[in-house]
Formats: structure tokens, sequence, C-alpha cells
């Protein structure tokens, strides 16, 4: 089959930084599924593991999101038949989705939604569990009951990237009132568009930019972008018996005991937790990847694509690659085969 990959770190502009090559085409065993890959998108973790790679003796295949056909299932299968179009984010440790077949766990796939083309669902995946899980299960946010959240404040620090652009909307469907903080003109209009009820500017004090606003404290804080630049304006603002969640983390050791007056929570979400150590309620990125569809085919939350590369090859890849790495990504980037 088909595959691109890499076999060392080289700046994206240079062709062998991801290349075309072959591979043997893998059989499902077990719980896996063998998907015939149509879309993929590129997230900030396919740059973060090609720049950090050693020189390897065989090309890495990477990429973390998918849609595509099931074109052969592994004998414990239960969820999916052959012919069944889904979408997944796949595992931290096995290969990824940048090839022409994946094998896929069956318990961290969704059945695809059936209103969007490939390229919009492909979008989704990756950023949808991290942002579901962040919001709904680290931070205890009850996404069923939006009467019981009315006048809760969530502050999202990078409400344009892709985690951000559905964060947003689930959290404002979730019934809270949003305040994502975005630094350009077309990033402010995004995060508004797609469910902040404010903004503020993440190079500015978010103490200062949040009081501005007219809140003392924020019940929540989602950090979408790294805690060095933030964490003691996070302890400032956020509510006594508040919760804080980073999918980032931060480059110097964390503070923990600036939390301890307020009795605020804190708590990291990374989305590959489940399936890395295959934990009880791994299958419950089926069910998030499923209510995920749900909302997209009933137009309660839309996909965050706004870049579209065709066909998936090394070059469009890397040019996939070039656009997250500039650190201006507004919602997500697409490669696809359609
Ligand atoms: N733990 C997990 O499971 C998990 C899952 C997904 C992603 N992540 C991580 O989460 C981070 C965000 O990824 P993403 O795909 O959502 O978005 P992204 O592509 O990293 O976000 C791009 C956006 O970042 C904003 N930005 C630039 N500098 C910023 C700063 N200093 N502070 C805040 N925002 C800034 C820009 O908005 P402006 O132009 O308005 O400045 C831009 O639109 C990455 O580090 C990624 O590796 C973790």
């Amino acid at each position: 089959m088909k595959a691109i990959g890499y076999d060392r770190h080289l700046p994206i502009d240079d062709p062998q930084s991801l290349f075309d090559f072959e591979l043997p085409t893998p059989t499902a065993s077990g719980h896996d599924l063998l998907v015939k890959i149509d879309a993929v998108s590129v997230n900030p973790v396919d740059i973060a593991v090609r720049t950090n790679s050693e020189s390897l003796t065989s090309p890495k295949v990477i990429g973390w999101d998918a849609v595509g056909i099931v074109t052969e299932v592994g004998n414990q299968v239960t969820l999916f038949k052959q012919g069944d179009r889904v979408f997944y984010a796949g595992s931290f440790i096995r290969p990824g989705s940048n090839s022409e077949y994946q094998l896929v766990d069956e318990r961290i796939v969704g059945l695809a939604p059936k209103k969007l083309d490939d390229a919009h669902a492909a979008a989704m995946p990756l950023t949808a569990l991290t942002a579901w899980e962040a919001l709904f299960e680290q931070l205890g946010i009850d996404f069923n009951h939006p009467e019981a959240n009315k006048g809760k404040v969530l502050l999202i620090n990078n409400g344009a990237g892709g985690v951000g652009s559905i964060a947003t909307q689930l959290a404002h469907l979730a019934g809270l009132t949003v305040i994502a903080s975005a630094s350009r003109p077309a990033t402010i209009d995004w995060v508004i568009q797609h469910g902040a009820d404010q903004t503020v500017d993440h190079h500015k004090n978010f103490v200062t930019e949040v009081r501005d606003l007219g809140y003392e404290y924020i019940d929540y804080i989602l950090d979408l972008k790294g805690l060095d630049q933030h964490w003691s304006e996070f302890a400032e603002l956020i509510a006594p018996n508040g919760k804080i969640v980073s999918i980032t983390g931060s480059k110097q050791p964390l503070d923990l005991n600036i939390l301890k007056e307020k009795r605020a929570t804190f708590a990291f979400e990374w989305m590959y937790t489940k399936s890395k150590y295959q934990t009880d309620d791994m299958i419950s990125q089926h069910e998030i990847l499923t209510k995920i569809s749900q909302l997209l085919d009933n137009g309660m939350i839309k996909s965050t694509l706004t870049e579209t590369l065709s066909p998936i090859n090394a070059e469009n890849l890397r040019k996939a690659h070039t656009l997250v790495e500039s650190n201006q990504m507004i919602g997500k980037v697409v490669v696809t085969n359609n």
C-alpha cells in the first residue's frame, strides 16, 4: 500500500521531510478494523512527533485523524462491519493514518457523519474528542443539562485553533457563558461565529482582560496553548471551587499551591490516554464520536474545516504541516482523496 512517512527530522520545506513510500497492507485481527483512508487532517501533534524524532532505521507513518471505509474486521469486532464509513483519531503508539490503509481498534471509532463530506468529517475526531473529554470528563460539566450551567463562565485560552473551534461550540451548547481568547480580527470573528460570547487577547494579561469584561472570577478555565504564560493569572481568576484543565502543560514546573486557598482543581487532558493504557472506559471514545457525529448531522455543531488539499500524498501533507507550523491556523486543514 501507499504510505507517507519520515525517517529523520528535516525542515518541512525539505522534500525529504515527509516522503511517499510503499508498505505491506496489514490484516485485521481481534478488535481491529482495517480502514481504507479517504481523508486525514494534520494536528500540532504531527509536528511535535516529527520534530522531536531521532533518526529512524525505517520510515514512521504518523497522522491522527481519518475518515475511511472499513474493508476488513477482526474476529472480536462487534461494533462495525465491512463497508461502514467511519472516523476516528487513532492511537499514539500505532502507525498513523497517512497511508492507504490503517488498522484501528473499534472501541475508539465512530460512524462518520452522514451529511458531511470526507473533508468536513476528517477535520473533527481528534479535536472533538479532546474538547469533549476536557469539558465533560475532566471539568465535570454536564452536557445534558444546559439549564444547570446557565450563568457559569468558561475561559478558553486559544479559541480559534482546532480544539478551541469545537470547544467553544460544545460549551455554548452546554449552556455556559464562553470567553475565548483570540488576537487577530480574523480569529476574533471566527470564535464569535463558533459560540464565544466575548473575547480576550491571549497576548495580554488575562486578569485585566477578563475583569474589563466585568467578571471577578471564572468558574472553569480551559487551557489550549500552554500554562507558562498565564498560570498565575489563571490562579487569580479561578473562582473558589473552580476547575482548570490543560491539554498542553507547562515547560516550567507548575506551582499547584497557588490554587489551595480557592480549593480549585487542576486536571490534564490527553486524548490518547484511553487507547495507550487500554483503560476500562476506552470505549467511551466510540460513544463520544457517535454523539459528535449525531450533533454534526443534526446541525447542532458545524465542522471546523478551513483548508482542503487533495490528493493524499507527501507533497500535500508537507503543505498541511506548513500551515499548522505557522501557529496561525484557524480551525482545521484536511488532506483528502476526494
Ligand atoms: N492533550 C491533547 O489531547 C491535545 C489534543 C489536541 C491538541 N493538543 C495541543 O493543543 C494545542 C492547540 O492545538 P490546536 O490544534 O487546537 O490549535 P493550534 O493550531 O495550536 O492553534 C492555532 C491558534 O493559536 C493561537 N495562538 C497563537 N499564539 C498563541 C498564544 N501565545 N496563546 C494563545 N493562543 C495563541 C492563534 O490565534 P491568534 O492568531 O488569534 O493569536 C492561532 O489561531 C497544541 O499545543 C496541541 O499540541 C493537545
